[in-house]
This record gives structure tokens, sequence and C-alpha cells, in this order.
């Protein structure tokens, strides 16, 4: 028991109202801003993708603490999408933002990809795309400064997507377990999830920039290369944690970052009610 989830999870509708978004929101950096637009085009498809291949086992699982940490990831993630595709949306309607294509890509992608593999591979893939999106949100909550110091809209919007993250990180890797548990499917899948995931984000942030004529930016690019190497850092910090899920007997939760969340939801709860009041 150990290494089950040791907090509750818990579904929350954020609503969130879009503002006039800049169109550089992130420290005015087109390489930064371009690349979290393209880690927020893949999120809607990408999170129903992973309900997908968590549901087609749901009646598998007998464990009712498990078969209701289902129902609560399920719950977040499609809350999650519903979120990133009004965020989305306004970037295409605010500055006309190429993205239409791009979230068609992800939808022809991700439908081959229920074709091509198995059901256990899915599952597999999900397994390790949980991993990054639970290890970038730890580094986004150990380092919320950066994010923090943007418009608080949306600075929230992407601290509550970590917030969940965090706590639903096992629960696509539990039902794994309980339903395969193959170490060496983990394994390819991750390498597969880790190629995926660095060629769709940063292939949409190339394009992106390319259509602004900011690929020559190189006061921004600088800028971005420190955001991921040096402050905060989040693609050098990640890799002990990353490496770690190529341990046999590794869990999500061995890296217990429940301290990150508490007081964050807490504020999160109460920025979302003074926004509902004040609407
Ligand atoms: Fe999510
Ligand atoms: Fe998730």
């Amino acid at each position: 028991m150990a290494n089950k989830t040791p907090l509750t999870i818990t579904v929350r509708r954020m609503d969130y109202d879009i503002p006039t978004i800049p169109r550089y929101w992130f420290d005015n950096n087109p390489w930064i801003t371009h690349f979290m637009n393209a880690l927020s085009t893949t999120f809607p498809d990408g999170e129903r993708f992973f309900i997908h291949a968590v549901r087609n086992f749901e009646q598998d699982i007998k464990d009712p603490v498990l078969r209701a940490q289902i129902r609560a990831f399920i719950g977040q993630e499609a809350n999650h999408g519903k979120e990133h595709e009004a965020f989305n949306q306004a970037l295409i309607d605010q500055h006309q933002l190429p993205l239409t294509n791009k979230i068609q890509f992800m939808k022809n992608a991700l439908a081959y990809a229920k074709k091509r593999y198995s059901k256990r591979h899915q599952l597999a893939l999900t397994v390790g795309f949980e991993h990054f999106t639970a290890i970038l949100a730890d580094q986004m909550l150990k380092n919320p400064a950066a994010i923090e110091k943007l418009n608080a809209m949306y600075s929230d919007m992407f601290l509550w997507h970590a917030v969940e993250e965090t706590e639903h990180k096992a629960v696509a890797f539990d039902v794994y377990q309980e339903v395969d548990g193959s170490y060496l499917l983990r394994v390819q899948a991750m390498l597969e999830a880790t190629f995926f995931f660095l060629l769709l984000s940063f292939r949409m942030q190339h394009s992106l920039l390319k259509h602004d004529g900011k690929l020559g930016d190189w006061r921004s690019a600088l800028g971005f290369a420190k955001f991921l190497l040096v402050s905060p850092g989040i693609l050098t910090r990640i890799i002990p944690q990353y490496l770690d899920f190529y341990r046999p007997n590794f869990h999500p939760w061995q890296h217990d970052n429940r301290h990150l969340i508490t007081g964050r939801v807490k504020a999160l709860e109460s920025n979302a009610l003074r926004a509902m009041e004040a609407a």
C-alpha cells in the first residue's frame, strides 16, 4: 500500500475567463511564449487520449480506491482539456495564430496511434506522458516565481493544471501495474513518449516562430535557453526524476511532493472564488 496515491484526488471546475492575451505573454519572449503555446496546443487532444487509454482498462480494476481515482483522473483531465482549448482558441481569435492545423494534426496522429498501438501499449505511452507532465508540474510548483509574475489568469491556469497533474500522477501507472506491469514495455513506451514529446513541442514552437518571423531573434532564443537550462532550468532539473522512471521498482510517489500543493490549492481556490464574485 505504501506505493499507492497518498492523497485525495479532487476534481475542480475552474471556468477561467480568458483576458486579452499579449502576443508574447511569457516575459515578452517569443521563444518561451511559443514553447508554452505549443504545450497548450498538445494538451486537449493528448489528455483525451490519456482518458481513452485508462478507460480501456477501467472494467478490469477491482480495487474500489483505484476505481475512484480513475474517475477523478478522467474528471481532471477533461477539465484541463476544456480550459486549454479555450486558451488555444483565444490565441487563434486574438492573434490569428495558426494553431488550427496543429490541433488537426494532433487529432489525426492520435487517431492513428489508437489504431496502430495495442490497448496495453496506449496505456504504457500514457504512463510515460503522465510522468513527463508530473515532473514538469513539479518544477513549476517548485519554482513558481517564473509563472506567478504573469497575468493572474494564465498563471493560475498553469499552476492549477500542475497541482492536478501532481495529484493524479500515479493513476495511469497504478492501472498499468494492475493490468500488465511489463517493465520492458514501460521502458520502450517511455522512450517513444520522450521522442514524441520533444518532437511535437519543439516542431510546433519552431513553426510558430517561423510564422512570426522570430526564428532569428537571438536575444529571445538565449532567454529560452536560460529558461530551459539554467533558471528555472525546467529541462535540466527534470533529468534526475526522468531517469528514475527507468528503475524497475519505480513508482511516481517515490517523489513525494505533496507539500508543494497543499497551500497552492487554497490560494487557487480563493482566487477562483474572488473572480466569480467579481464577475
Ligand atoms: Fe492534465
Ligand atoms: Fe495527467
